[in-house]
């Protein structure tokens, strides 16, 4: 056994937004931005685990905590007992809600994959990758992050559809019609953004068990729901269809028609499941008066990124009023990249 690198994306959503736990279809990227992790057997009989100047180290591999505790989960989910070193290094904006976590753990379980042999294929790494996150580290997410991030292929977008695992993909050129999708990097993360994601799962489950259907998504009417709860699932009903008629826009290369449903994605996500925040709010509002064909929040809200389509050559424009108005509410600068649809998991 010698030393291996795997190496795995950060995500962005373009549309179908809090359907993956709703059994319902989205329609993510994956980013250019990689997380790299190498490993080798440990000569020391420890686990340890290192990033830049940090590192934690020690045995068993159930005690681990803070992000040691994506690798040591997937170790946990592998049912690995050998003794590594892992070293991480990764340019995905930590934070952000670009699915950090998720490039983490994929890198860490392609390599392990690798060097042990294990011989377990993409959709088993995907489902260790979520039982890392969900029952390790205990954020209850639902597989949009891990499946991106183990699937993606560069230039296309997947079509998950989490009712039949089942994936189609979508030809994602933006730049060739002159477009480009934009990713502000609000730089805030609410401190109820776990316990307000928990909460919407449980409104969603609530709602589903009160309409008698398996999956939210999936349901034909919203009658006799109370008041939150009819928002939560009108916001989850309504953006299924979004996500359809956005991915038949993308095949005909229709980018008013897509801007328009990014932008109501956002409403209805604002709105309806109020998930956004004034920092989102503000990139979308901004975008739009300076150019953009549309924008909305991506992945989970109370903070995290929000991402634009916009031609070209209004880029700047978008990222300098964006940068100036909130300068002027006296928060901090945002975050800025350019999103370009790249590979999935793999051994370097
Ligand atoms: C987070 C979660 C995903 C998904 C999104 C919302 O990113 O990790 O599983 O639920 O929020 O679409």
């Amino acid at each position: 056994m010698t030393n291996l690198t795997g190496s795995a994306p950060g995500r962005v959503n373009l549309i179908g937004e809090h359907l993956d736990y709703n059994g319902g279809r989205c329609l993510p990227i994956a980013l250019t931005q990689r997380t790299r992790v190498s490993v080798a057997p440990s000569d020391d009989g420890q686990l340890n685990i290192t990033s830049g100047g940090l590192s934690w180290s020690g045995l068993p591999v159930e005690r681990a905590e803070g992000w040691a505790s994506y690798v040591a989960g997937v170790l946990w989910a592998l049912d690995v007992d050998v003794a590594l070193t892992l070293e991480v290094s990764s340019d995905v904006p930590i934070g952000a809600g670009l699915s950090s976590s998720a490039a983490l753990e994929c890198a860490t379980a392609v390599a392990v994959d690798a060097l042990l042999e294990l011989g377990r294929s993409s959709a088993e790494l995907a489902a260790a990758c979520v039982r890392a996150e969900t029952s390790y580290v205990g954020a209850p997410t639902g597989g949009l992050d891990q499946t991106t991030a183990m699937f993606a292929r560069a230039g296309q977008a997947l079509l998950l559809d989490f009712a039949t695992a089942s994936l189609t993909r979508v030809p994602w050129h933006p730049e060739e019609d002159g477009l480009s999708l934009l990713v502000v990097d609000t730089r805030v993360a609410h401190d109820h953004a776990e316990g307000g994601y928990r909460d919407r799962r449980e409104e969603c489950e609530r709602a589903a068990a009160l309409l008698g259907v398996e999956h939210l998504a999936h349901a034909t009417s919203l009658d006799g729901l109370p008041g939150e709860l009819a928002g939560r699932a009108r916001h989850v009903v309504s953006e299924q269809a979004r996500v359809d008629a956005f991915a038949d826009a993308v095949r005909d290369r229709d980018w008013k028609s897509a801007g328009t449903l990014m932008t109501a994605s956002h409403a209805s996500l604002r709105d309806d499941f109020e998930v956004s925040c004034p920092e989102l709010d503000t990139v979308v509002d901004v975008a739009l008066e300076h150019g953009a064909l549309g924008a909305r929040m991506t992945g989970g809200g109370f903070g995290g990124a929000a991402i634009v389509l916009v031609p070209e050559e209004q880029a700047a424009a978008v990222r300098v009023a964006v940068d100036d108005a909130f300068t002027w509410r006296g928060w901090h600068a945002p975050g800025h990249l350019t999103a370009i649809a790249g590979p999935g998991a793999h051994v370097e």
